[in-house]
């Protein structure tokens, strides 16, 4: 349904991500060289033809994208004068990212918050991989592991900063605002992630509290960049208050059904199908929602919760009790009721193909193996 916006994304995406700098440019570019899965650039085009036909907004005065979306970027900038991978070895290639020809519904800034999507979710692998002593990635060896970590993370900012420019050219400061936010977001999901639960315990027991403050970190970390581009993508569409806030739920409840489901992948499909570490949360000391419903069952889990399955033999324990426990059921159903609830929060679109392939893209969802 989006496959002619498709084709054109890595190009585009590594056309954003040219650096003069040999190395940086390597490193840069390192992750598009496998295929990602894409979906974050998957759901801002498919919303972005789905509410094409929706109601536009009373402010939406039927102007299209800034025209100086594609123009080059680096003259702006003042230091360009003086440095030497800019403006005239290298300019950021907006001029030359290349978008189908013919009638589409989709605007070139959606193509483009579409890319920027993808870049945000890249520099955050890069940084996650530091963070996670990451070996493999998308079936290769991961970027901190080829590079070193220091590499890695300057990747990762680089991309931050060209995804940043290209937000700027939207020209649109409520769909820059909300991306910035997403930044912010994961920052804090990854914080809250550093700590399991709410209060550092030694022995914490499980409570309701357990299971939200989990949602809630998982809403900042993986729900937060699909909602929020979701949201910028009808906005730029030009649509009115309520499919701006359907297309937000329908991206909030999808991005967590996607993490419960990445959570509980973890517990159950090898290194080789997922082309990145299996079973990796327990070993970072990570209770995800498989563990969490298990713990309140058993309380023996509390104490390898509060000490993060720091001594010998807590991660084989933590996993068996897992596996014993109707904890990957439990994720499963909860997964299963957010992508309904995704299929329900767009039930006023318009019908249509797009729309179709948001309800399909629901269902992958629980269906995926990697
Ligand atoms: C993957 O999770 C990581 C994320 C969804 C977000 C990571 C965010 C940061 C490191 C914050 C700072 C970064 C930026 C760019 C602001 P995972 O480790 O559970 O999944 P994995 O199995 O794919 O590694
Ligand atoms: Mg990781
Ligand atoms: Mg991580």
């Amino acid at each position: 349904m989006v496959a002619k916006e498709m084709k054109f994304l890595t190009g585009n995406i590594r056309q954003l991500l040219g650096s003069g700098h040999p190395s940086l440019d390597t490193v840069a570019k390192y992750y598009t060289q496998a295929e990602g899965k894409h979906v974050r650039p998957m759901l801002v085009l498919l919303m972005s033809r789905a509410t094409s036909l929706a109601p536009k907004s009373p402010r939406y005065n039927g102007q299209q994208s800034p025209a100086d979306i594609d123009s080059p970027i680096s003259p702006i900038s003042i230091l360009s004068d003086v440095n030497p991978f800019s403006s005239t070895t290298n300019p950021i290639s907006h001029s030359q990212t290349s978008y189908p020809t013919g009638d589409s519904d989709v605007l070139p800034s959606q193509r483009r918050l579409a890319e920027i999507t993808e870049l945000i979710h890249t520099a955050s692998l890069l940084h996650d991989d530091v963070i996670d002593h990451a070996v493999s990635r998308r079936g290769s060896p991961s970027a901190n592991l080829e590079f070193g970590n220091k590499m890695a993370v300057l990747a990762g900012d680089f991309l931050l900063s060209r995804a940043s420019v290209a937000l700027a050219r939207l020209r649109d400061a409520e769909v820059t605002e909300l991306l910035a936010t997403v930044i912010a977001n994961l920052v804090e999901g990854e914080f809250m992630q550093l700590k399991n639960t709410a209060r550092d315990e030694k022995n914490p027991v499980w409570t309701e509290d357990t299971v939200s403050y989990y949602l809630q970190k998982t809403y900042l970390k993986s729900a937060s960049l699909i909602s929020k581009s979701c949201r910028a993508a009808a906005l730029l569409g030009g649509t009115d208050a309520t499919t701006v806030d359907a297309a937000y739920l329908y991206g909030k409840n999808l991005g967590l059904a996607f993490q419960l489901v990445d959570d509980m992948l973890d517990y159950t499909i090898s290194e080789t199908e997922l082309g990145k570490p299996a079973g990796a949360d327990l070993e970072l000391g990570l209770a995800t929602a498989p563990l969490l419903f298990a713990w309140k069952n058993n309380p023996e889990l509390g104490s390898l919760v509060g000490r993060k399955f720091g001594v010998e033999g807590d991660v084989a324990r933590a996993r068996e009790l897992v596996l014993q426990s109707d904890g990957l059921e439990q994720t499963r159903a909860l997964a299963e009721e957010y992508a309904n609830r995704a299929i329900s929060s767009i039930s006023s679109f318009p019908e249509s193909e797009a729309k179709g392939g948001l309800v399909e893209m629901a269902f992958k969802t629980l269906k995926r193996r990697k």
